[in-house]
């Protein structure tokens, strides 16, 4: 009975170190994958052939190979020439892999704004970057931020991957308390509430700034 209901109390420290983890991984991969999915969708966008085909190429390569062998690429390749801790090369990984899909959220926001306003920014003597900058960008804003909305509630889940080169996150320390604790299940369920706590709150955050949005 003690013990029953101690199970929270006991294996607290653990879930809340790998939601931290987790939480801090996600925040710092959207952020960094912001960065470069903005550079990828200009690069995409620009006139040279060359950007465009490398931003392309490593679009179309990062989404087209599993998260889970980036992770592993980029933890064991590098430690061939550096000793980065677990958690670095997991957060590295996911962000470049985060980058490539951001860089999809923003060349189509971008191309969902209406070509007539180019056009009409244009006939009044703006050059293709004023236009892009004051007259297509802040249009293509409104639907790219729910879709990076969206984007960061996928990586809180696909993070976890990154417990396969022992990063301590939720998965991670859910494996631990199945272990130390001698149950199979709970732990499980425990981590699957934590994460749907994490992302139900998100998507409540983001339909509620989606509204507000749509009112200006
Ligand atoms: N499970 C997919 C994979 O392994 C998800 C990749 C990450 N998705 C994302 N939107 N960043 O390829």
């Amino acid at each position: 009975e003690a013990e029953e209901s101690g199970f929270a109390a006991n294996y607290w420290d653990y879930f809340w170190d790998g939601t931290s983890i987790t939480l801090l991984i996600s925040a710092v991969s959207v952020l960094v994958g912001l960065i470069l999915g903005f550079i990828l969708a200009l690069m995409r966008l620009s006139k040279s052939l060359v950007l465009k085909g490398l931003a392309t190429a490593y679009v179309e390569f990062v989404r087209g190979t599993p998260l889970l062998i980036q992770v592993m690429f980029i933890y064991f390749a590098s430690g061939l020439v550096v000793n980065l801790p677990a958690l670095a090369a997991g957060i590295i990984a996911v962000s470049l892999n985060s980058g490539a899909y951001i860089a999809e959220i923003i060349r189509g926001g971008i191309n969902s704004v209406n070509k007539g306003q180019e056009e009409a920014a244009r006939s009044l003597g703006m050059s293709k970057k004023e236009a892009m900058r004051h007259i297509i960008f802040p249009q293509a804003v409104k639907n790219i931020w729910p879709a990076l909305g969206n984007e960061f509630i996928t990586i809180i889940k696909e993070s976890s991957i990154v417990s396969v080169i022992g990063v301590g996150e939720l998965i991670f320390q859910t494996r631990v308390v199945r272990s130390i604790s001698f149950q199979g299940i709970l732990p499980l369920f425990v981590a699957m509430l934590i994460y749907f706590a994490l992302t139900f709150t998100l998507t409540k955050l983001l339909n509620f700034y989606e509204g507000r949005m749509n009112h200006d």
